[in-house]
């Protein structure tokens, strides 16, 4: 795996299940990294594990929906780090239901968050990349915003949306050597998906769910995609730009059931 000594990484949702094992990742390969998160605890607790790994790890609390936040975060990063590198956007949240289920507000949200975190952040970091000669946005999208599942409308939409923002990114910044690439996660074990499991009837039809459809048989890890944004954030990836990378055991591969 590539060193990333002397990078400064900024990951959101670093608090997360899959945020903070990115984080963690980027610190062991020698990457400096600031967390951006609404959950305070766990955010300060993740900054921590970076420390612990032997990276310098900071947090930021920030709503990702809120553009003066973010920009109040991405300043503050600069200021203490003097440079923001790479960039992971991993801060999600998911509404079960179907189009006609959910409301307008549930909708908005969703969009707001996923999408709209994505956007702000990027809007607020490319110009640092690009008057440093260069950087890496890796955003995480979902083997949903590839291939949607039933029952879970705005989270589909606004994860195919940022499979849509990465790729026109990329074409913006190619030139400025600002890489930007989605990772498509599949079932990766965390409590994120604890919603969408009882939703489905529990553990045991989460359990015959992957045996059935799951081309590899088994959910992914946190690690597991924290290798993958790794990969793609660094050196390693040097000509890779407008991807998505699936993460998915399978999933998108097609039909296996
Ligand atoms: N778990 C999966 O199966 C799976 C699969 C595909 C994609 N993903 C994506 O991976 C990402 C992380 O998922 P996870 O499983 O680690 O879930 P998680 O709930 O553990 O992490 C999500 C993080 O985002 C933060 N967050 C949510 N809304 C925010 C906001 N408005 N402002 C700031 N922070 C906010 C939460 O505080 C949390 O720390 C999400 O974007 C999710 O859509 C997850």
């Amino acid at each position: 795996m590539s060193s990333l000594n002397g990078v400064i990484a900024l990951v959101t949702g670093g608090a997360g299940a899959i945020g903070c094992a990115i984080a963690v990742e980027l610190a062991r390969q020698g990457a400096s990294v600031v967390i951006a998160d609404q959950a305070e605890k766990e955010g300060l607790s993740a900054a921590d594990k970076v420390r612990k790994v032997g990276g310098r790890g900071e947090f930021y609390q920030v709503d990702v929906a809120q553009g003066v936040q973010v920009q109040s975060c991405v300043e503050w990063a600069l200021s203490i780090t003097g440079s923001i590198d790479v960039l992971v956007n991993c801060a999600g949240v998911q509404v079960p239901g179907a189009v006609v289920e959910i409301s307008e507000e549930e909708f908005d949200r969703s969009m707001k968050v996923n999408v709209g975190g994505t956007f702000l952040f990027c809007r607020n970091v490319i110009p640092i990349m690009v008057n440093k000669g260069g950087g890496s946005i890796v955003n995480i999208s979902s083997s949903v915003g590839v291939m949607p599942e039933r029952g879970t409308a705005a989270y589909c939409a606004s994860k195919a949306a940022i499979v849509g923002l990465s790729r026109q990114m990329a074409l913006d910044y190619a030139r400025s050597n600002v890489r930007v690439n989605c990772l498509a996660p599949g079932w990766i074990d965390t409590p994120f998906n604890e919603p969408i499991i009882a939703a489905m009837g529990g553990s045991r039809e989460l359990e015959l769910l992957i045996r059935r459809t799951i081309p590899m048989g088994r959910q992914g890890t946190p690690q597991d995609v924290a290798n993958a944004a790794v990969f793609l954030a660094g050196p390693y990836a040097s000509l890779i730009t407008g991807a998505v990378l699936s993460v998915d055991a399978g999933i998108t591969a097609g039909i296996y059931a």
